[in-house]
């Protein structure tokens, strides 16, 4: 007998929601019934709403604190969207979670390490049975494009690791609609931490260990962005191996590059497009003088939701034991926190050497 798609709640109804949740959700509205959207203010809600009741033709417009304890006290949603300012996500994530649903918490994992250290044992005190434990998933989907999982396999045939390099030149400014976001201009660590996780989430994909210690260097150029908006850090990995990380928040000719340099060979990924559609180029240059170069499209935001999806509907077949995607786990999140703020920290002090918290 087929199982019923779960039914999941949006909590948040702002631009990530409105560009890329709502649109990939209806690219499988075989398997998921959105059953609410809520947002503080019923007009932003209702704006989300208007948009997703093309596919999804029962979404129920909630807001208030009235709307969040209505969805709270619904048995049929089983799981949560949780994408809110990062100052609020942690808080909200947890109410949830102490009501049995489900959570997919948008990036970034937590604003810094106490907070993370914080949240990760209020999810563990939660469950005094952990096969009650639910799903505590956060949405960066680098660990799940397709580029990175391939370059993975491509990292393992070009033997010991020499040299690791990470350039992310971004292209943060006026014409992006993040730009003015208010609560990213009110974050210590500004764009570095938000949209830095991403970029540490596939240089730890890629190596296939974890950045054990940092030095870095932090400037603010930019006064139209927040401080820090660049960051220069050398980092060694538990491997041993060293490597370089260099973040300018915006440039006018962005570059998002990571490469890894083997005794036999070099594997890179590079941001492109082709045939207008936007990914990553992966290149594998052997020892030989050959070149192989594929092009991904970008799908891991859909591939996250379905592994969420997924596993939701395995734990309810399988009463409540959860065997969760592990690329999508909170802990994964926080790591990639993690080492921003050890870089963040060695930034404010001149270079120091820090270790990057284990968690
Ligand atoms: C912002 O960056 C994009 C991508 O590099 C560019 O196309 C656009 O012209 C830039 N806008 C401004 C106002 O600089
Ligand atoms: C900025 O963040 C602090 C701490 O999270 C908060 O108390 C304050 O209200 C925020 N200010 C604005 C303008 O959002």
């Amino acid at each position: 007998m087929a199982q019923n798609p779960p039914q999941i709640a949006i909590i948040g109804a702002g631009i990530f929601v409105k560009s890329q949740y709502l649109p990939r959700l209806a690219e499988i509205s075989d398997l998921v019934v959105l059953k609410a959207i809520w947002s503080r203010s019923e007009k932003s809600s209702s704006e989300a709403v208007d948009i997703a009741r093309k596919v999804f033709p029962n979404v129920e417009c909630k807001y208030g604190d009235d709307g969040l304890d209505e969805i709270i006290r619904d048995s049929d949603i089983s799981g949560v969207i949780v994408a809110l300012a990062a100052q609020i996500q942690v808080d909200m994530s947890l109410k949830f979670l102490k009501a049995g649903k489900h959570v997919l918490q948008e990036k970034p994992a937590a604003a810094c390490i106490s907070e993370l250290e914080t949240a990760l044992s209020s999810y563990t005190a939660l469950y005094n049975d952990p096969s009650t434990q639910k799903i505590w998933a956060v949405g960066e989907n680098y660990r799940f494009e397709p580029a990175f999982v391939e370059s993975k396999k491509l990292v393992s045939e070009i033997g010991d690791m020499m040299s690791v390099q990470v350039i992310i030149e971004g292209s943060m400014n006026s014409s992006n609609p993040y730009f003015s976001s208010s609560w990213r201009r009110n974050f210590t660590g500004g764009f570095i931490l938000d949209m830095g996780v991403h970029y540490i989430a596939g240089l730890r994909m890629l190596v296939g260990c974890e950045v054990a210690s940092v030095s870095a260097m932090t400037s603010h150029v930019d006064t139209t962005l927040p401080p820090p908006d660049t960051i220069s850090s050398v980092f060694q990995l538990e491997n041993g191996c060293s490597g370089v990380f260099v973040m300018l928040v915006s440039s006018k000719s962005p570059k998002i590059v990571w490469r890894v340099v083997g005794l036999r060979g070099t594997v890179q990924v590079e941001r492109g497009n082709k045939d207008g559609q936007h990914g990553y180029v992966v290149t594998l240059f052997t020892g030989n003088g050959e070149t192989k170069s594929s092009f991904y499209p970008f799908s891991g935001v859909n591939e996250e939701l379905k592994a969420f999806l997924s596993d939701i509907s395995k734990v309810t077949l399988n009463g409540n034991k959860i065997e969760a995607e592990a690329r999508s786990s909170y802990v994964e999140g926080a790591r990639d926190v993690a080492v921003l703020d050890a870089m963040l920290e060695s930034g404010m002090r001149q270079g120091a050497f820090v270790k990057v918290e284990k968690l």
